[in-house]
């Protein structure tokens, strides 16, 4: 029997591609033959520029963009909340807009910071939300925004993202076990951390199922929690990974009073999954075996 077989390939555009989660979808990109993507740094594609954000995506109609651009200097946002607006909020919204001209669905990562509140219980995406400063407050809007538009939309809120690419807690631990007998790290902050790899992948997997089941498009319009499974304050994180890679390094509870930052970080960013993990039977690695991968991947690249 003849006929054409050549499968086509789902076409998703990642943005700010030289991010922590963006290096991640690249890094992943050659396991995934079935998908074509393109990748826009910042240098490439400012999506703060809307003649640009309609250039590239009115004229190819990829079938996702992957919204890994955000203004993420979570302290400096408290004196330069214009830019963190345009980039976390605005401009999130014009791509939103062209993108349904294109006719692309979108994912679009957001915050723990959204929430900061706490019920004793692991926080619910339909729960009370309370964002405190500019970096929060403008990644709400961007929300809200890409909501208003209609288009289709995953929006992921994730917490603590750790990699080996650009700047993180999991490095800062490294390079300063490296350097001091001791450091103070807070311990009354609860969470989980995200290992960028772990998130693109699910994402990544998500967009399979989308794809190849129409009746999952209504799942995919939605919003939902990401991290790694388990419960752990950032002091906790600390002393391990100085146990994982044997520094002598001391690791000394303090408490969020005592470390004061322009940014006030909420007391209370466990996640809970139920949501996506039901939708979409994924199963999510516990935040050892995230921390331990990513540790690997960091001595790798030495
Ligand atoms: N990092 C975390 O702990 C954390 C926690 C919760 C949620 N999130 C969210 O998760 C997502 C991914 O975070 P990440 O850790 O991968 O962030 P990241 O490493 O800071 O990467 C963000 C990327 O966006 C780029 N960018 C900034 N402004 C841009 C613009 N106008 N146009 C195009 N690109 C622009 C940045 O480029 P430049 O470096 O050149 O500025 C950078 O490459 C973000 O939405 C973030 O808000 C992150």
């Amino acid at each position: 029997m003849d006929g054409d077989f050549t499968l086509k390939k789902i076409s998703i555009a990642v943005l700010g591609s030289d991010g922590q989660l963006g290096n991640e979808f690249r890094r992943l990109a050659p396991s995934f033959e079935f998908c074509h993507f393109d990748f826009f740094t910042r240098h490439i594609l400012d999506i703060s520029d809307i003649e640009a954000l309609k250039r590239v995506f009115l004229d190819k109609n990829y079938d996702y963009v992957s919204n890994c651009a955000a203004y993420t200097a979570v302290d400096k946002a408290e004196t330069d909340v214009e830019n963190c607006y345009a980039i976390n909020a605005t401009a999130c919204a014009n791509l939103a807009k062209t993108l349904i001209q294109a006719d692309t669905k979108l994912i679009h990562f957001s915050s723990d910071y959204v929430y900061h509140s706490y019920n004793g219980f692991p926080l619910r995406e339909d729960g009370t939300l309370n964002p405190k400063g500019v970096y929060a407050s403008s990644k709400l809007e961007g929300e809200n925004l890409i909501r208003a538009t209609g288009i289709p939309a995953l929006i992921l809120r994730t917490s603590w993202v750790v990699s080996s690419f650009g700047h993180n807690f999991v490095k800062t631990m490294l390079r300063l076990g490296q350097e001091r007998p001791t450091i103070s790290v807070v311990n009354d902050q609860y969470g989980a951390p995200t290992f960028a790899k772990h998130l693109a992948i699910a994402v990544l997997d998500i967009i399979l199922q989308t794809s190849s089941n129409p009746g999952k498009e209504n799942l995919f319009n939605d919003t939902y929690n990401y991290a790694n499974e388990g419960i752990i304050t950032w002091y906790d994180l600390a002393t391990q990974i100085m146990a994982f890679q044997n520094l002598p390094c001391k690791v000394m509870p303090i408490l969020s009073k005592d470390y004061p930052t322009p940014a006030v970080r909420p007391h209370w960013s466990v996640l809970s999954k139920l949501k996506i993990k039901k939708a979409f039977n994924i199963e999510i690695p516990h935040w050892y075996t995230a921390i331990s991968e990513c540790l690997d991947d960091i001595s790798n690249k030495k």
